[in-house]
């Protein structure tokens, strides 16, 4: 395997000294760029892409033929797991994301089956293998999969949902049922996890962007519990290197105190606490990536540059900051509105290092 040439993701996850601050966006590859909307209407549709590991890979490394970003993510989602368990997901046109068959009663629950990952998402680490070959050793690849409470809240209300009604009857009727449910969804996603690291992975994040829908008492037992289990099954070193492990509940505040005691490298943190605030609550236990408002990639060039600017100042000195937004790029967002964020970490970044 080629030597990695920039390290600077994996040594800040770690808390350890880099150069400047690394830099890497949520959905970096997708909609707001014209030649990945090109691929996929070739492709047919977005689950074509990710189930073709040459069009996976070209996805994943088109933003970083623009940008000078700091690593690549795998182009994938994180609903190939219920997909694999053969609940039928389709995506209907400007809907987002459907499943055919949800997963509604306790009957429904015992009756999944845990699907074998490497016969069933085979093609996920086929796109693994293939991405890092063709990264030779430029930048890392994340890894990435659903905390069981967001995956489960598509499997149950077998759409997007605001309120999560479904689940949320579930939970206060059949509190056994839903932890059932969770088991099946962490153990899958540990397996699913543990061979993308095998495939090449380099760092892992569990996206949590459901978690805190839920009271924090509720959160602790249903997501953040079902997130202990996969942090506690993963391997966490490969080809000689830590591999680190990112969480991240969207709208997490204060809840990140009880994250951090999962034993995870780092948290990721939405716009809407402040950096200064997330490093209070972490205690410089773990690392932080985050957090500009992506509503902020609308602005000016001038003020892109001011909230890179108030971010890292948030921050403040040392290592253990990756810069990212506070959640994933929205499609409207003119692609040359991102490179000035790129631009202005490389810029900014020096004076918070040694
Ligand atoms: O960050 C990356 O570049 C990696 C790729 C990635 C995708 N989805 C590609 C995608 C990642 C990390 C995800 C995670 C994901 N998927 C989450 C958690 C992260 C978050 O944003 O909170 C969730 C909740 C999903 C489920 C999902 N997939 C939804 C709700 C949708 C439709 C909404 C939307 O943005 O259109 C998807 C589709 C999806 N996943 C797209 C992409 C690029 C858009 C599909 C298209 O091309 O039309």
């Amino acid at each position: 395997m080629a030597q990695l040439k920039n390290d600077l993701l994996l040594r800040a996850l770690l808390r350890e000294p880099v150069e400047r601050t690394p830099v890497w966006i949520m959905r970096q590859a997708g909609r707001y760029l014209p030649e990945y909307r090109q691929v996929r209407e070739q492709a047919g549709d977005f689950m074509s892409v990710c189930s073709n590991p040459d069009l996976a890979c070209e996805v994943t490394l088109q933003p970083l033929r623009r940008y000078k970003l700091d690593a690549a993510i795998l182009f994938s989602d994180i609903l190939t797991i219920p997909d694999a368990m053969g609940l039928g997901l389709y995506f209907a046109a400007g809907e987002g994301p459907r499943f055919e068959r949800p997963v509604q009663t306790a009957s429904d629950i015992r009756n999944l089956q845990r699907p074998d990952v490497e016969q069933k998402l085979g093609y996920v680490f086929e796109a693994v293998r293939t991405i890092r070959r063709e990264l030779n050793g430029s930048v890392p690849l994340i890894g990435f999969a659903g905390s069981p409470w967001t995956v489960a809240t598509y499997m149950v209300e077998g759409r997007s949902s605001r309120d999560f009604a479904t689940i949320k009857g579930l939970a206060t009727e059949d509190p056994e049922a839903l932890l059932l449910l969770l088991d099946t969804v962490a153990q899958t996603t540990t397996d699913y996890l543990n061979a993308q690291v095998a495939a090449g992975a380099q760092a892992i994040m569990v996206f949590d962007t459901w978690g805190a829908a839920l009271g924090a008492d509720d959160y602790r037992r249903f997501s953040l519990a079902s997130m202990q289990k996969i942090v506690d099954g993963l391997t966490r070193e490969n080809e000689g290197r830590r591999v680190p492990v990112i969480l991240f509940t969207k709208g997490a505040g204060p809840l990140m105190t009880d994250m951090v005691e999962t034993g995870c490298d780092a948290l990721g943190v939405d716009w809407t606490t402040d950096l200064a605030t997330a490093r209070e609550y972490v205690a410089d236990k773990v690392a932080l990536q985050g957090n500009l408002n992506p509503a902020t990639l609308r602005e000016s060039p001038e003020i892109i540059r001011q909230g890179v600017a108030d971010v890292l100042e948030s921050y403040g000195s040392g290592p253990g900051h990756v810069f990212n937004l506070g959640h994933g790029i929205t499609p409207d967002i003119d692609p040359e509105h991102l490179g000035v964020l790129v631009d202005a970490v490389h810029e900014l970044s020096p004076q918070y290092h040694d």
